[in-house]
């Protein structure tokens, strides 16, 4: 099947989090299906410094207030096809905030343009190369179906959730601005009590829709989690399906990464743990070593961390956390820090640390308030790093929480708490240090987990199915 694929964000080019990875990864695993993915993301600065100029294959003489072009590329073993729009995707800042955090007020007509770029595509096709389907990826594909329908043009759309949080809406009087078809500003298709959602249009305007787990494709049809768009996606639960996402199990391979001192078995992490403690300045302790790579959002919950830690540094446990986020957060962690010698805190973006804290930590830490699917303990697994998580989303299927039935079963694989409070992770603490004393149980457990599957194979044979399914030929 022919998709274009459509994201705000695609790794190893642009990335804040794990929807880039996804979008990275799906056109490689989907060709051993015979699948032809042509991804189609934002010129951002950052991107047009990593390719060499391409052929232009589509060109807007207006594209939402300034001249646009789509340049066709090849980099890192992907189809890119790159929106080159100065006036909307070249500025200093972050892909979706200025410097200060602040959104870019113009970020509805930005998106909106990839998604008008993307049905101009879909219904022009590139060449010979007609796509079969669109498959776009959170709000900022969700208008593609509104500007198919405009143009005409019957390619069914996909759309994968990634996280229900952000809806993308704007004013309802940019119905014009955005080239909306004002009589489709009704609840069947893009309006949302009052306002424009570009996600809500997705939802609405999808011919199938996935998320990246299937705890969190159910988990979306509740009020706490759906986030307000509970009773769209209940609407349209016959076609939501959960695909939990995999990891680049090449990247992510201890046996051959070079970042670190590879290794096979719990035993060859031992190098990696002291480098890794010398690097964030922690010292020799009895108890487990815990990780923590992530954004530093209210998601995250590393305000539960910071409650629940006592119970983990009274045991003897560390904890070393690399994130970026929320100003709050990051001074919370640091003040903390300061005071506490077996808390280590580095703020920042560090793709090369985040390989050298899976090899050296004994535990990956995941306390999220929601996770659609969460890829670091994915990568927890695969290093023998276990993963202690909060039940829910995709941590909650892709964990075996060493529960008394699944330790005498010998599949456990990691710890869940819940409920998700301060209260639940403490205790989720202690029974993390009970099993890290016992060091055949902690053996068997590392042993499963580096066994675990947490690459794309099954995912991507649901997705070729999906695609076929979907693809008007
Ligand atoms: P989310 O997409 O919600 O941020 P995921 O767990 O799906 O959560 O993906 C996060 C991705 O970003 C992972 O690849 C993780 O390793 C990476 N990451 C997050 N923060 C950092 C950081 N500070 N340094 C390096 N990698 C990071
Ligand atoms: C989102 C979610 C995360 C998921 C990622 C990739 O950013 O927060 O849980 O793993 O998308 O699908």
């Amino acid at each position: 099947t022919r998709v274009l694929s459509v994201a705000s964000e695609c790794a190893p080019l642009v990335k804040t989090g794990g929807l880039a990875d996804v979008v990275g990864a799906l056109p490689i695993a989907m060709a051993a299906f015979g699948d032809e993915l042509r991804t189609l993301i934002p010129g951002y600065p950052g991107v047009l410094e990593k390719v060499s100029q391409g052929e232009v294959v589509a060109e807007f003489t207006d594209l939402f207030g300034g001249p646009a072009r789509v340049e066709a590329v090849q980099a890192a073993g992907l189809e890119l096809l790159i929106l080159v729009a100065p006036h909307l995707f070249e500025r200093a800042g972050g892909l979706y905030n200025d410097a200060m955090g602040q959104d870019w007020p113009d970020n509805p007509e930005r998106f909106a343009a990839l998604s008008f770029a993307a049905a101009q595509i879909a219904a022009d096709g590139l060449g010979d190369w007609h796509p079969d389907v669109v498959h776009g990826h959170d709000w900022q594909a969700g208008l593609v179906p509104e500007y198919l329908a405009a143009l005409g043009c019957a390619v069914p759309f996909i759309l994968t959730v990634h996280n229900v949080a952000f809806h993308g809406n704007a004013p309802g009087d940019r119905i014009a601005a955005l080239r909306l078809d004002p009589g489709r500003f009704h609840a069947d298709h893009y309006e949302f009590w009052g306002q424009i959602s570009a996600l809500k249009a997705g939802l609405m305007g999808a011919a199938q829709i996935t998320t990246v787990s299937q705890t969190y494709a159910e988990e979306l049809m509740t009020p706490h989690f759906g986030m307000g768009m509970d009773g769209v996606l209940r609407h349209r639960r016959r076609d939501l399906h959960g695909i939990v996402n995999g990891i680049d199990i090449d990247v992510w391979n201890p046996a051959t990464d070079a970042e670190i001192t590879p290794y096979t078995t719990l035993k060859g992490k031992a190098a990696n743990k002291k480098a890794l403690r010398a690097e964030f300045g922690l010292g020799p302790a009895k108890g487990p070593l815990c990780v923590l790579v992530s954004r530093l959002t209210d998601q995250k919950g590393i305000d539960l961390l910071l409650h629940a830690l006592p119970a983990l540094l009274d045991r003897a446990g560390q904890v070393a956390v690399l994130g970026s986020g929320d100003p709050a957060l990051e001074v919370a962690l640091l003040e903390r820090a300061a005071d506490d010698p077996n808390l280590a805190v580095k703020i920042g973006y560090d793709e090369a640390l985040s390989h050298r804290m899976m090899a050296g930590g004994d535990c990956i830490l995941v306390p999220s308030r929601f996770e659609p699917c969460g890829l670091t303990q994915l990568y927890g697994l695969r290093y023998g790093t276990l993963p202690l998580v909060a039940l829910t989303g995709g941590l909650a299927d892709t964990v075996i929480n060493a529960s008394p039935a699944a330790l005498a079963a010998k599949v456990a694989t990691g710890i869940q708490f819940s409920p998700i409070t301060a209260e639940a992770l403490a205790n989720a603490f202690t029974r993390l240090c009970d099993l890290y004393a016992e060091h055949k149980v902690w053996t068997a457990m590392v042993r499963n987990a580096m066994k675990a599957p947490v690459g794309w194979d099954t995912s991507a044979a649901r997705y070729h199915a999906l695609y076929e399914a979907t693809a008007q030929k």
